[in-house]
């Protein structure tokens, strides 16, 4: 009897013991947009597969509902983007001065942070006794959003859609020499000259005291409205335990690194299964070689105008290899023979096919990533 009891006991023990290895995880991934959810879903998905419960606060709740896996989907801030995509021509962002824009982001970026904490789900939320032991924020102009951690008492990850950057040095304290580590936005090589290092010292000063000065105050003032009893913002921000980053040495600058800050670029690379049998035949029968033309999944190739188009596929007809272009206007008239359009393609599945040659790209990470993983020129 006492044997079985004790048998009982080493059991029990074995059992809670083994439980007690997955964590209770919470995701916040604010961006309405796929391409930066993708790799918060990739990495949600996984960390749910293995046994974590995770719950995941994004514009993007999962079809198809899934073990350990929690949506709590975002309303606000898609509904208010899907209004402003609608006007916009992404063709038009080139003409918005270089200097600008990070200035003009940081203001997006406080209505996004704010719009999360107003979603009624993520107020109850905030209210029960959830408990979590690490919250995995993006990082996005949503430094408030890091008061979650602080809030559920559990360890703070990041993960930077980007490479390091001026947005995340600062937290691990991990060093930016302007000598020779560009600004995101400036679009350098690393072996700057003398002028691009002035104008890049110049830029990073500037955005080193908008951001110190001006978007931290008024990130901690979001912070407090909604969490009252939150830490300071600075307490909160310098306390992040890891930083994942999209981004690889076979594809980025050479950079310094403290070791909480890891790589992770090319995780949203899947295994990549059969293309759909219409795209299989005809990437089959390119003897000669097939294009693949996509601008993301952002932008639009029916924004850039009809002549624009028309020189295009008057320059695709002349070809002898065939084309697919993720273009989103079927009625389109005259389309060449050798073209094939679609609202969008499996684009993995595409570059991963012998027969495709080149990629043309609007040199996006993931898009970039994934040419170099399947060795397609761009
Ligand atoms: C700092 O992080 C630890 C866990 O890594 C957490 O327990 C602590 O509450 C955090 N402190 C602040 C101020 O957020």
């Amino acid at each position: 009897m006492e044997y079985r009891a004790m048998h009982l006991i080493v059991l029990v023990i074995v059992f809670t013991a083994k439980l007690s290895y997955s964590a209770k995880i919470l995701g916040i991934f604010h961006m309405p947009s796929y391409s930066h959810f993708v790799l918060g879903e990739t990495l949600f998905k996984e960390l749910a597969k293995r046994g974590h419960q995770v719950t995941v606060i994004s514009s993007f709740p999962q079809k198809e509902p899934m073990g350990n896996y929690i949506d709590i989907p975002l309303k606000i801030l898609p509904g208010i983007l899907e209004e402003r995509v609608k006007e916009r021509n992404h063709f038009d962002i080139v003409n918005v001065p270089v200097y600008l824009v990070p200035f003009l982001l940081v203001q997006a970026g406080l209505n996004f942070t704010e719009s999360v904490f107003q979603e009624p789900e993520v107020q109850s939320l905030l209210k029960s006794d959830a408990k979590f032991d690490m919250v995995i924020t993006e990082q996005f102009l949503n430094d408030a959003h890091k008061g979650f951690a602080n809030h559920f008492n559990a360890s703070s990850v990041i993960l930077s859609t980007i490479g390091s950057s001026i947005w995340t040095n600062h937290l691990v304290g991990n060093p930016q020499p302007f000598a020779y580590c560009p600004g995101i936005f400036l679009n350098y090589p690393p072996h700057m000259t003398f002028l691009q290092r002035v104008k890049n010292t110049l830029m990073l000063t500037l955005e080193n005291l908008y951001f110190h000065l001006y978007f931290f105050k008024k990130q901690d003032e979001i912070l407090h409205k909604y969490i009252p009893n939150a830490a300071n913002l600075d307490e909160i921000m310098y306390n992040t335990s890891l930083i994942l980053f999209n981004s690889h040495v076979s594809s980025n600058t050479p950079l310094p690194r403290v070791p909480s800050m890891v790589d992770v670029g090319g995780l949203h690379i899947k295994e990549v299964g059969r293309l759909p049998s219409d795209l299989q035949e005809f990437l089959d029968n390119s003897k000669n070689g097939a294009i693949y033309f996509a601008l993301g999944s952002n932008v639009k190739s029916t924004d850039m105008g009809k002549v624009k188009i028309e020189q295009i596929l008057a320059a695709i007809s002349r070809l002898e290899v065939n084309v697919l272009w993720k273009f989103e206007d079927d009625s389109w008239p005259n389309l060449p023979k050798n073209l094939k359009i679609a609202k969008w393609f499996p684009q993995q599945s595409i570059l991963a096919h012998s027969n495709v040659k080149l990629f043309i790209t609007h040199g996006g990470l993931l898009s970039t990533m994934e040419a170099i993983y399947f060795s397609v020129p761009q």
